[in-house]
């Protein structure tokens, strides 16, 4: 997808460095004309320094929380734009994972209810007992992949409860689904020392995580853990399944997961990092400052 949106952003900003220069200049000039051709004439020299001081002040007040403003719509245009950017890509992912999964699922049981009715026709019971039984492991599968799409788009809402307790129970609800064991580590006395935008961004990483265990990694257990370390909070999502070779599956296309975490971790000022080794199992750690 194309980003108009740095082009625009630097010319703002080159027209705010524009800004920053002649605006001063611009008010010394007028201060100095003032100040040579008429405050000197009306005051004495003490009181002229006073009055410029007092100007200078105000202005350099004015000028400051003006640019400022400024820059920090600048700041918050940002942030919304990336998180709409994040959001329409998580969209398209959810249209691929409903095309690749629901809707090809459908279209299998469709074909199945079909095949179901010809054999009705022919009053074959031992052929409808196995069909039925696929229908039946299909309509599970899609049930499965709705629910678990539909606890993605949920995520921000259970942070209200807390980050750990809103781990424990994405994890929880994980094991319901795959039958694989999570153990969940949380930080001394459950600290929280990072902001909201940091801990949604960590439950979406994690959500990633899992969902990548249960498409790819054929694993039986998965630990979930927090440490600080160097001023910097690490949250390692690691399983015991078949792992993969980073590097070459990330090149490739249609695989939008870790790069989506990656940039989640940037957008909080923080980063992912990801160790596989085939055989052995993956290890996702993701790194953001705390406060
Ligand atoms: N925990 C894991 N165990 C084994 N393989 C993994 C694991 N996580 C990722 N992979 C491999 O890395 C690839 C890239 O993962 P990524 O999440 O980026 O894409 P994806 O899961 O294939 O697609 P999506 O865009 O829907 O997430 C996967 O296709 C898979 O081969
Ligand atoms: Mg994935």
């Amino acid at each position: 997808m194309q980003e108009p949106e740095p082009i625009a952003e630097r010319r703002r900003y080159g027209r705010l460095k524009w800004l920053t220069t002649a605006g001063p200049t611009a008010f010394v000039t007028v201060a100095e004309v003032v100040r040579f051709v008429f405050l000197r004439r009306w005051l004495p020299p003490a009181e002229v320094s006073l009055v410029a001081i007092l100007v200078t002040l105000v202005g350099a007040a004015a000028f400051s929380s003006f640019v400022f403003g400024i820059v920090e719509r600048m700041e918050r245009e940002r942030t919304a734009y990336k998180e709409a950017m994040l959001a329409l890509k998580e969209r398209e992912r959810l249209a691929r994972e409903m095309h690749d999964g629901l809707a090809q699922n459908l279209a299998a049981i469709n074909l199945k209810v079909h095949r179901l009715s010809h054999l009705l026709a022919q009053r074959d019971l031992e052929a409808m007992a196995e069909e039925l039984v696929a229908v039946q492991a299909a309509v599970n599968l899609s049930y499965t992949e709705v629910r678990q799409s539909l606890y993605d788009l949920k995520a921000g809402q259970r942070l209200a409860e807390g980050f750990w307790t809103a781990l424990e129970k994405q994890a929880e609800e994980f094991h319901r689904q795959t039958g694989v064991a999570v153990r969940v580590e949380p930080l001394p006395d459950r600290q929280e020392p990072w902001n909201e935008m940091a801990a949604v961004q960590m439950l979406r990483i994690v959500q990633e995580c899992l969902a990548n265990v249960r498409r790819h990694a054929e694993a039986h257990q998965v630990r979930i853990w927090g440490t600080i370390q160097n001023g910097e909070f690490r949250l390692t999502v690691a399983d015991d399944g078949k792992g993969f070779e980073p590097g070459q599956e990330r090149d490739r296309g249609h695989h939008f997961g870790l790069s989506i975490m990656q940039e989640r971790a940037e957008s909080v000022g923080g980063r992912v990092v990801v160790q596989s080794t085939v055989g052995k199992g993956t290890e996702v750690t993701v790194v953001i400052p705390i406060r």
